[in-house]
């Protein structure tokens, strides 16, 4: 049976509020499922057909034409630069060039160490919640969550910190056209503008950079001269593009959602208040519970039969995260959160392309929520207004939520 997931979904907000009751009924009836999104691809709804595809190497991570699939094929020429700028980044590469890179980013990230992230973290957590001073209810995601990876993450691409909001804005066009099945021309072009206007920020910062190179991302980038691979400033500004595209949404995702289970499990905030060495392995449980990034796009790099289903070359393979950190063949009782748990969740990727900034995210989340929640303890979601959601399938997370302290 062919299971439209995509008209389905896009008619139904509770794909946006609560996906999880769909993603167990869909799971049980096709784990393999053929879908109408990105013009025809396979959704994988149970653990072992996402994670047994995302180490699979008839699929491939080049998939920098994702973006345009959806156009009419005289919308996308309008967007061949696009795509060839896309195609810059590391993790559309493959084989040895891909290895090689991903190996000089490894390399780079290596500067993050978990004192300057806990330093840097801290500084921008104590500076949004001393703002909540003698305010009773605020907006979780505008005054805290949303703000809070970009100062992060512009400091330690070595910007000035008030450029924060910018840098944000711009990413975010971009990540739309990665989280979203139903993008249209003004979507793209929207996107295009903002990677050439962030392109051009960072190569103006990088030109003022190579002088001081010193505990940035972007000036060690630059500074890397070593056999092997080398960035130009064009590549080293790119990589920073895919960065913020790939980290900034889903990292604000994550301390809203976390906020928002928490609520809804008591009994698991009075654990972590009475045992905060817990906190590590609760950033885990938040990440299975509700991931960030809902489904990883993959592409067949050949036609190839998988478990009676046949995927032609080129049709998009989609392992469906949210559906297999849910899925009670891997976890019992999945739809419980037990930040005791350490679960072998897939939210951060499997095999080669797992998350570059999967050490900062766990850091930077631990320090914000519970510095949150130890400077206000009485922290409660409030039901009026609503939580709400944002409304694409890809990356899920709340748009605002309110919260009295
Ligand atoms: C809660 C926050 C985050 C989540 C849930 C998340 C999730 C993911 C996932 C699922 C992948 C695998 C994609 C694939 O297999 O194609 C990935 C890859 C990646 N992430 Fe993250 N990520 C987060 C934060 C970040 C941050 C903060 C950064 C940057 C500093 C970052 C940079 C990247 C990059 C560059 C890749 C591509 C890696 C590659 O292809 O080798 N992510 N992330």
């Amino acid at each position: 049976m062919t299971f439209d997931f995509s008209s389905f979904s896009f008619s139904n907000s509770q794909l946006f509020t609560d996906p999880y009751p769909i993603y167990h009924e869909l799971r049980e009836r096709e784990p393999v499922h053929r879908s109408t999104m990105y013009g025809g691809s396979w959704i994988l709804f149970s653990y072992e057909h996402a994670a047994t595809l995302l180490r699979d190497s008839r699929l491939t991570n080049n998939r920098a034409n994702l973006p345009v699939l959806a156009l009419r094929p005289e919308q996308r020429a309008e967007f061949t630069d696009f795509v060839a700028f896309l195609r810059t980044w590391f993790a559309f590469h493959e084989g040895d060039s891909y290895v090689l890179r991903r190996a000089a980013m490894d390399g780079v990230f290596r500067i993050l160490t978990r004192s300057l992230i806990t330093e840097v973290v801290q500084d921008s957590v104590d500076t949004l919640l001393s703002r909540w001073d003698g305010r009773a209810k605020m907006d979780l995601v505008a005054d805290f969550a949303r703000p809070l990876p970009a100062m992060v993450f512009t400091r330690l691409l070595g910007a000035p910190e008030s450029d924060y909001a910018q840098l944000d804005h711009w990413a975010d066009d971009i990540a739309y056209l990665f989280a979203a099945s139903d993008i249209t021309v003004e979507d793209v072009r929207r996107g295009w503008a903002s990677a050439q206007a962030l392109m051009s920020y960072l190569e103006t910062l990088a030109a003022e950079m190579v002088k001081f190179p010193e505990r940035s991302l972007l000036g060690t980038m630059l500074a890397r001269q070593e056999p092997g691979f080398s960035f130009t400033v064009a590549d080293a500004c790119a990589q920073c593009v895919l960065m913020m595209f790939a980290g900034l949404e889903p990292s604000r995702h994550l301390i809203g959602s976390a906020i928002l289970a928490l609520q809804q499990f008591p009994d698991q905030r009075e654990l972590l208040r009475e045992n905060p060495r817990l906190w590590p392995a609760a950033v885990e449980e938040f990440l299975r519970f509700d991931p960030p990034v809902q489904y990883i796009g993959r592409l067949a790099a050949e036609s190839f039969t998988y478990h009676g289903h046949r995927i032609e070359k080129g049709q998009p393979v989609l392992p469906f995260v949210g559906s297999a950190n849910r899925d009670p063949g891997q976890f019992p009782e999945p739809d419980v959160l037990d930040v005791r748990r350490r679960p072998k969740h897939l939210a951060m990727g499997e095999g080669l392309h797992r998350c570059l900034g999967a050490g900062l995210v766990r850091v930077q989340t631990g320090i914000a929520l519970r510095s949150l929640l130890d400077r206000f303890p009485e922290l409660e979601v409030c039901a009026d207004p609503e939580p709400v959601w944002h409304s694409y399938a890809g990356f899920r997370g709340l748009k605002s939520l309110t919260v009295a302290v």
